[in-house]
Order: structure tokens, then C-alpha cells, then sequence
């Protein structure tokens, strides 16, 4: 096979492309990956997923230094933030993460090339860098090309003052006002972000709830969290206007339920209204494939494309735009091709968002449950009755746990509290292996630990048996 001849081409570096990639060098085709931006990893290791979490981390410890280690009985003297410093740990962080997966694609024998990747046809692809277009062939190609923010009309996202989380990551001050639209994920955890290292922090959220995508109790408990941070809300919203007046910015919505107006002004704007799957300039017309209405690319179950040999993972079709269903997806396309029999599961893939306390949710939620007339019980248990949050001051929250009413499989578990990112862990294998409630509630946990509350909230749903509550 010449240098240029590849079994698959991956057009893509994102959690969902690498991971792909890895696992198709493991299972032994000749493999190439191909990234438009000079880092691989894509918007996961780039600008989302990884410097937000570094930076929510970073914020958190220099919130709990002011706010919250007097009641262990330590006093911190004066406190004062190098905000460039911390910007610059938040890129060393990136640059480590990327330059890791570099390392993996050379370990795995990948190709690597980095330029703007296209179908010629759907065997050849056209890589253009700065200063030259290549071509290289390949028998079956996957697109994990991703997305990219998404604004409405009324409003453009010009970089400066109305950014996307992209420039929220990468400010050189902290705003006086931040004013945010839309309460969902990114809003809630970068806003939570900016409120911490104190700025004042405005949501304007269209829906009448926040994170509504999750189990209405959790946007409650949340909300009433970060409304006692310091959080403003204003729900019910629609965004009509966003001016950049050149050193600031002003937003003009207006109160649905009221039919009043509002304006806020701030000295930056946070769009945070959803993304868009990307597939600019990708060539998709030369091989014959549309994108549906929202700009993804269709597949079947198998995740191939209308085209043979053409598959398609990741934010760029559908399903929730996260990391891990990218990457289960990657894997997936991969096994298939080397005539394995892989599956995922969509039922089971776990939400989670990184304000604190955290918020993670996976299965039905109980108004799914509802809509579909499925009959369930549900058993709840609150942080503030955990032996262990209480010794670590963390006591909001609670997890919650449905099931059904006859046989006790657990149908949805939902949580918000202290670590609820990593616990739900427990909940997504119970609930893969089918577990009941009450196989959960038999099975030792360690003591004193958070995981206590899944398995109080497990003896709920059994049989309204709780011990601490
Ligand atoms: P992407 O990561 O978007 O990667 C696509 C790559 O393809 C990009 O590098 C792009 O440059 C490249 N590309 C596109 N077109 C071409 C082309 N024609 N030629 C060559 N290269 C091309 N998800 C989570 O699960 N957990 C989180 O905590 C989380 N936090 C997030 C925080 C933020 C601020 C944001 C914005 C997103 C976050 N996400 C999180 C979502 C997550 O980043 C995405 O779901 C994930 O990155 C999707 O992976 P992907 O591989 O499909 O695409
Ligand atoms: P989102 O879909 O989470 O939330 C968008 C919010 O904006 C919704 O609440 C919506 O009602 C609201 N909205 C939409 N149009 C509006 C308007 N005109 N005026 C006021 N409100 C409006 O989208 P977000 O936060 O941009 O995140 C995009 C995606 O990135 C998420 O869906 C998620 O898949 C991914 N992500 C995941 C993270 C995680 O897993 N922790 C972290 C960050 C992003």
C-alpha cells in the first residue's frame, strides 16, 4: 500500500475522531487522522470540556479560600487573585492534554496531518494547509468533525464583548457584570466560573426552568443554590437584542409571562443558546450526502452515512453533543468495521454539570416518565442526612433514585450534590447490568462515604426503608 493509501481516514481530533483512531490502529487497519487547527483533541481538549473544568476547579478553590474555610477553623488572611496566572494554568493544562494525544496517535502508528479535510469522492480526500492542498486515498472515512456555537437572529457573536465559551475561557480580566444567555450547561458552569472570582453574573434563560433538559427537581435545587451564591435569573426571557456599545455591552429581552421589557448592561455577554454540528466546507455535496434540518449528518444505526464506507460520530450527528457518547461512538464505528458486534447504549449515557454541587443524571427522568405513562416509585435521599457531607460542610443536594413499580429495576437515577459527577458512575453500571433497586440497597458501601446516599436513596425506592432518614 503506498505511503498516501489508508485503510480509514478520520477527518476530526475531537474525543470522538482520536478515540476512533486509536481503536482502529489497535484492530489493525492502516489508520490517518486528519485536524483543521494546529493542536489536535478538537473542542473537547481545546475549548471545552478540559480548560472548563480546569477552570471551574481553579475558581472553586479560590471561592472555598474566601468563603468557606473559617468554619474548619482556619483563618486565611488577605486573599488576592493573579487572574493571568490562572488563565495561563488553565492553557498549560490544555497544551499537556493535546500534546497527549499526539503522543498516542504517534504510539498507535497514526498518521497525523494537519489541514482543512474535504471529499474529492468519497475514496480521495483533499487536505489544504496554509500553503498547499494534498491528496490522499482511503478505503472508508469517518467524519468527527464536531460543532461549533450556535447564535439567533438579533445578535452576533463578534468575539469581543458578545463571545461564546470559546473567548469566555480565555478573557484577560474578570467582567464587573457578566450577563449570560441561556441556563443551560455551559452558562451554568461558566458563569459559576466568573461568580466566584467575583464578578456579578446575569442569567437570561428563555424556558421557565434552568438545565431543562434534566429532571425538573434538579434545575430547582440548582437554581436555589446559586440564587443564594449570588446568581441572578431571569427565566421566561426571550433575548430580543445584544449591542456591543464598544466598551460594553447592552441586552434587550422581554418578559414573556409580564409581556414587560428588561435591559441589562454588562461589561461582556456570554452566548450560551446550544451548538451547531459543523461540516463547513467538508465537501459532503461531492459525495452525494445533505445534512437534516438542524445540520447534522444522517445515519443509520450502524452510523454510516447514505454512503458506503463514509460513517459519522460525534456532535456532527445526532444525539447529546458530550464527550463520552463521541468517543462510545468512535469506538463503536471501529469494532464494526473489524466485524465485531459493539453496542451503545443511548438509553444510558450520563449527563453531569460541574457546578457545585454537581449535577448528574442518567436513564429517565420522572417527567419522561410521566409523558410515556410509565408507572414508577421513587426513593430520595438528601445530602444533609449523609454522615459524610456533613463532615465536609457539603450538604446541599440529594440523590433520587426511580424504578419500576413491580420488578425494581432502577429506570432513572438523578442527583445534585458534593462529587455527583463521579458518582453517577455507580448508577450508570447498575443500571446497564439491569440492577434493581434493591441490589443496589444489598450491596456493601463504604462508610463514611458519598456513595452511602445512592444506596439510601436505593433503599427508598425499595421499600421506603432509608436507615438515616
Ligand atoms: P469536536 O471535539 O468538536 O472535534 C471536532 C474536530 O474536528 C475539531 O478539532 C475540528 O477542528 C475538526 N474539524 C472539523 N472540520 C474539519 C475538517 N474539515 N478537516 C479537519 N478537521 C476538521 N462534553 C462532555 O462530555 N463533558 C464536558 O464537561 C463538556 N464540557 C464542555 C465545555 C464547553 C465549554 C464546550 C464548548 C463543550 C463541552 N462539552 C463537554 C462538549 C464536548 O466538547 C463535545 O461533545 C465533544 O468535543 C464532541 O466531540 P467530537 O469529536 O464530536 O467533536
Ligand atoms: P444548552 O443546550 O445546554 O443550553 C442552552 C440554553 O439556552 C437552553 O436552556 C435554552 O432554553 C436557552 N436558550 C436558547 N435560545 C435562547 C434565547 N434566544 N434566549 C434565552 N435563552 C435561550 O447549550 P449550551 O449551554 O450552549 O451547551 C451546548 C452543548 O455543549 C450542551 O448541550 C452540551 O451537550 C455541551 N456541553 C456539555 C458540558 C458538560 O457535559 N458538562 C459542558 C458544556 C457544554
Amino acid at each position: 500500500m503506498s505511503e498516501n493509501n489508508f485503510d480509514v481516514v478520520v477527518i476530526g481530533s475531537g474525543p470522538g475522531g482520536y478515540v476512533c483512531a486509536i481503536r482502529m490502529a489497535q484492530l489493525g487497519f492502516k489508520t490517518a487522522i486528519i485536524e483543521r487547527y494546529s493542536t489536535l483533541g478538537g473542542t473537547c481538549l481545546n475549548v471545552g470540556c478540559i480548560p472548563s473544568k480546569a477552570f471551574l476547579d481553579s475558581s472553586e478553590r479560590y471561592h472555598q479560600t474566601i468563603h468557606s474555610h473559617a468554619i474548619h477553623g482556619i483563618n486565611v488572611g488577605d486573599v488576592s487573585l493573579d487572574f493571568p496566572k490562572m488563565v495561563k494554568r488553565v492553557q498549560d493544562v490544555v497544551d499537556t492534554t493535546c500534546g497527549g494525544v499526539k503522543y498516542l496517535m504517534d504510539k498507535n502508528k497514526i498518521t497525523t496531518f494537519f489541514g482543512h479535510g474535504s471529499f474529492k469522492d468519497k475514496n480521495t480526500i483533499a487536505i489544504k494547509t496554509e500553503h498547499e492542498t494534498i491528496e490522499i486515498k482511503t478505503k472508508n472515512t469517518v467524519i468527527a468533525t464536531g460543532s461549533k456555537p450556535t447564535s439567533f437572529p438579533g445578535m452576533e457573536i463578534d468575539k469581543k464583548r458578545i463571545i461564546s465559551s470559546t473567548e469566555a475561557l480565555k478573557l484577560t480580566e474578570v467582567p464587573e457584570h457578566l450577563v449570560v444567555i441561556g441556563a443551560g450547561v455551559i452558562g451554568l458552569e461558566l458563569g459559576s466560573v466568573y461568580k466566584r472570582l467575583g464578578a456579578k453574573v446575569s442569567v437570561v434563560e428563555y424556558a421557565d426552568g434552568i438545565i431543562s433538559m434534566m429532571d425538573k427537581e434538579l434545575g430547582r435545587n440548582l437554581q436555589k443554590v446559586l440564587k443564594r451564591d449570588g446568581i441572578d435569573f431571569y427565566l421566561s426571557h426571550q433575548v430580543e437584542k445584544v449591542e456591543n456599545t464598544g466598551t460594553a455591552i447592552k441586552l434587550t429581552a422581554k418578559d414573556i409571562k409580564k409581556d414587560k421589557a428588561l435591559i441589562l448592561e454588562g461589561d461582556y455577554c456570554l452566548v450560551s443558546v446550544g451548538r451547531r454540528p459543523y461540516t463547513d466546507n467538508l465537501g459532503l455535496e461531492n459525495i452525494g450526502i445533505s445534512v437534516d434540518e438542524r445540520g447534522r449528518i444522517p445515519t443509520d444505526k450502524h452510523l454510516k452515512t447514505t454512503v458506503d464506507g463514509v460513517y459519522a460520530i460525534g456532535d456532527v450527528v445526532k444525539g447529546t453533543m458530550l464527550a463520552h457518547k463521541a468517543e462510545e461512538e468512535g469506538m463503536f464505528v471501529a469494532e464494526q468495521l473489524a466485524n465485531q458486534k459493539p453496542h451503545v447504549n443511548y438509553d444510558l449515557i450520563p449527563g453531569v454539570i460541574y457546578t457545585w454541587p454537581e449535577v448528574a443524571s442518567v436513564g429517565k427522568t420522572e417527567e419522561e416518565l410521566k409523558a410515556n405513562k410509565v408507572k414508577y416509585k421513587k426513593g430520595s435521599f438528601p445530602f444533609k442526612a449523609l454522615g459524610r457531607a456533613r463532615a465536609s460542610e457539603e450538604s446541599d443536594g440529594l440523590i433520587k433514585v426511580l424504578a419500576d413499580p413491580i420488578t425494581d429495576e432502577i429506570l432513572g437515577v438523578h442527583m445534585i450534590g458534593p462529587r455527583c459527577a463521579d458518582l453517577i458512575a455507580e448508577a450508570v453500571l447498575a443500571m446497564e447490568y439491569k440492577a434493581s433497586a434493591e441490589d443496589v440497597a444489598r450491596t456493601c458501601h463504604a462508610h463514611p462515604t458519598y456513595t452511602e446516599a445512592f444506596k439510601e436513596a436505593c433503599l427508598a425506592a425499595t421499600d421506603n426503608r432509608p436507615i438515616h432518614l
